[in-house]
């Protein structure tokens, strides 16, 4: 069956009829356009850019101008999944003005469909305004990584009943804010499951169990490319990381003992340009 275009209606929809929806993230075309002939229904440009393809070691240096250069990647090879881009670290921090500008670029220059804003109640009168200038957000409350040093690492949130009751108020409020969707990330799943009842629109979870209306990880972490990290709420659904290097070793082998490139992946010339060249080069 012909699929559609993935729509913000429609994943509002989704969440009615409980239809779960699935999202990875991409930072470039080739991943782009894989994840979107398998079928996803939303990929994100995340700021996990800045680990994943930068090799910083957290998100908090990735500027805009990166975010919107792997956006204009990712469009290239979307045509069915719902686009969002990731706000990086100060691009929604300082006034309404310079947000809604930074929100705007996502769309304008980068293609995506909307934006994701990290963060609770202190960054509902940013959420406002760029939802008031015609832009979707989604939301991400929970372990929010641009928040790692204030959380001192990569915590688990919500553990405790009054860390639990922001987050879920920080949920309750992004939604009457007007954002579309909600990442609920490294929260326990009793507390994610409670929210997910609570909204009317649909979270997405990433180490928050299986009680939301759908589910995010980084494409590089399921794959199994990322082989130093193996979090628990990481399911790796293949081991590409380690078929590249085997491959990448048994093309170094060949290239030594020159098996590669042989006779099957060599051109020939045609007979009588053979001889033409031989007279052109006496
Ligand atoms: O930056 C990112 O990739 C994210 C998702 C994993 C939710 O924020």
């Amino acid at each position: 069956m012909d699929r559609k275009r993935v729509t913000i209606p429609q994943l509002m929809e989704w969440k009615k009829k409980q239809h779960k929806i699935s999202a990875l993230t991409a930072y470039d075309y080739t991943f782009a356009r894989l994840l979107d002939e398998s079928g996803i229904d939303l990929i994100l440009v995340g700021d996990s850019a800045g680990m994943v393809s930068m090799g910083h070691e957290n998100t908090l240096p990735v500027t805009m101008d990166e975010m919107i250069f792997h956006t204009r990647c990712v469009r290239r090879g979307v045509h069915k999944a719902l686009l969002v881009g990731d706000m990086p670290f100060m691009s929604y921090h300082v006034s309404e003005a310079d947000t809604i500008q930074n929100a705007g670029r996502f769309i304008q220059e980068g293609g995506a469909e909307a934006v994701k804003m990290e963060g609770g109640s202190r960054i509902l009168d940013k959420i406002r305004a760029v939802v008031q200038a015609g832009i979707s957000v989604m939301g991400h409350v929970g372990l929010t990584p641009q928040s790692v040093h204030q959380f001192g690492g990569y915590r688990v949130q919500g553990k405790n009943y009054l860390d639990a009751r922001q987050i879920k108020k920080d949920a309750l409020d992004l939604q009457k804010a007007g954002v579309f969707a909600l990442v609920l990330e490294g929260i326990p799943m009793e507390l994610a499951a409670e929210i997910t009842a609570e909204l009317e629109i649909p979270t997405i979870g990433i180490g928050a169990g299986p009680h939301c209306d759908g589910q995010i990880l980084v494409t590089q972490d399921m794959l199994g490319m990322n082989l130093d990290f193996a979090p628990k709420f990481v399911k790796k659904y293949s081991e590409v990381g380690a078929a590249i290097r085997s491959a990448v070793l048994n093309y170094n082998e060949e290239v030594q003992s020159g098996a590669f490139p042989d006779e099957a992946h060599s051109y020939h010339m045609k007979k009588e340009k053979l001889r033409s060249v031989g007279n052109d080069s006496r």
